[in-house]
Formats: C-alpha cells, structure tokens, sequence
C-alpha cells in the first residue's frame, strides 16, 4: 500500500518559524516527508501540507501569500509567529486574515500560531519615538511586549506544537 505523504513548507525570515517548522517535522515521521523548505520551491504533491508564515502587516508574509491561492484539494495545517503575543483574540484574527487566501476546496485541519521575537532595531525605534513628547501612549506596552517576544519561539511554544500534531 502506498504511504500517505506529506510535505512542510514554510516561510521565515529570521528563523523564528523554522523553529516551528522542525519542531513539526521532528514528531513526524520522516519517511513519509515529501518535502522540507521553503515556499521558493516549486509546490509538492503531498495532500497533507503544513504550511508555516510569518506575521507581516496582520497578515502572513508575501511567499506565503503567493503559495496559498495555488493549492487547491489538500489537507492543511496552519501554522505562524507573530511579534505581538499573549492574546488569542490577536493570533485568531491574524489566521482569520490567512485563511481568506486559501481555496475552499481545502480543508484546514488545523492550526497554531505563538510569538516570535522581532529584531533589535524595532526595540531602537520605539526608544527613539520615546524622545519626542507627542509620543504614542502605547509605547511602553510595545516595549514590554517587545522583551517579553526575545525568549520566543520557547521550549514550551515547541512543545505544546508538537502535542497537537502528534494527536
Ligand atoms: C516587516 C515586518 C512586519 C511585521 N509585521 C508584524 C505584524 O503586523 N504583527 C506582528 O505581530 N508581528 C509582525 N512582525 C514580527 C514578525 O512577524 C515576528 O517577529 C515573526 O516571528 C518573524 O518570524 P521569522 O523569524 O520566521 O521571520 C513583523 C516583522 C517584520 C520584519
């Protein structure tokens, strides 16, 4: 009997959503990988496809939006980083925007997003914003959000991620 197949492909731009995607390919089975990389390569076959972005704009990134209009019958986990965390609401909204992209004739079967920490020069920009005292009020909590973002993704974003496609 032929075994099913599946491929992981993903986007990531400073290494945050790799995380993800390995910590995923680690619990699967490797003989059954199609393909591990990028979203550059042309699309695999596999039905099963886990399908990683990064947040960009409440969004996912461009690669991943090019790739996901093209699928079309397939099985589809979800799975992203986004800078601003500690809220569902927040990573509900941003798959709900992701989803827009992606053909009815697929079937979503799954999803999960969890923070990823954001370069060194965000955090400099908001300490600069911070001389001027027309500053936006929200800034200290953009601070605190952005050192709370540095440990992740964290062992313990790993491993619930990892809980969920083993079951
Ligand atoms: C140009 C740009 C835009 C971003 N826009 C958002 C955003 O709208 N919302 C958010 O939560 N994070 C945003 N981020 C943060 C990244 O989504 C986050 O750091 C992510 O974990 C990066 O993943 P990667 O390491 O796989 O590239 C943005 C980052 C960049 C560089």
């Amino acid at each position: 009997m032929k075994k099913e197949t599946y491929s992981i492909i993903f986007s990531s731009l400073t290494g945050n959503t790799k995380k993800l995607a390995d910590a995923i390919h680690e619990v699967l089975p490797k003989d059954e990988c199609e393909y591990f990389g990028t979203t550059e390569a042309q699309v695999p076959q596999s039905e099963l496809l886990y399908i990683g972005f990064w947040t960009d704009k409440g969004n996912a990134d461009k690669n991943t939006l090019d790739l996901l209009p093209k699928l079309k019958h397939r099985r589809i986990f979800l799975f992203g980083t986004a800078g601003f965390g500690g809220s569902d609401i927040y990573f509900q909204k941003i798959l709900g925007q992701v989803k827009q992209s992606i053909d009815s004739s697929n079937a979503v079967i799954g999803e999960y997003m969890c923070q990823g920490k954001m370069p060194q020069s965000v955090r400099e920009r908001y300490i600069k914003m911070k001389e001027d005292p027309e500053h936006p009020a929200n800034l200290d909590a953009l601070i605190e959000n952005f050192d709370c973002a540095l440990s992740h993704p964290d062992m313990d974003d790993l491993e619930r991620l990892k809980m969920i496609i083993m079951k």
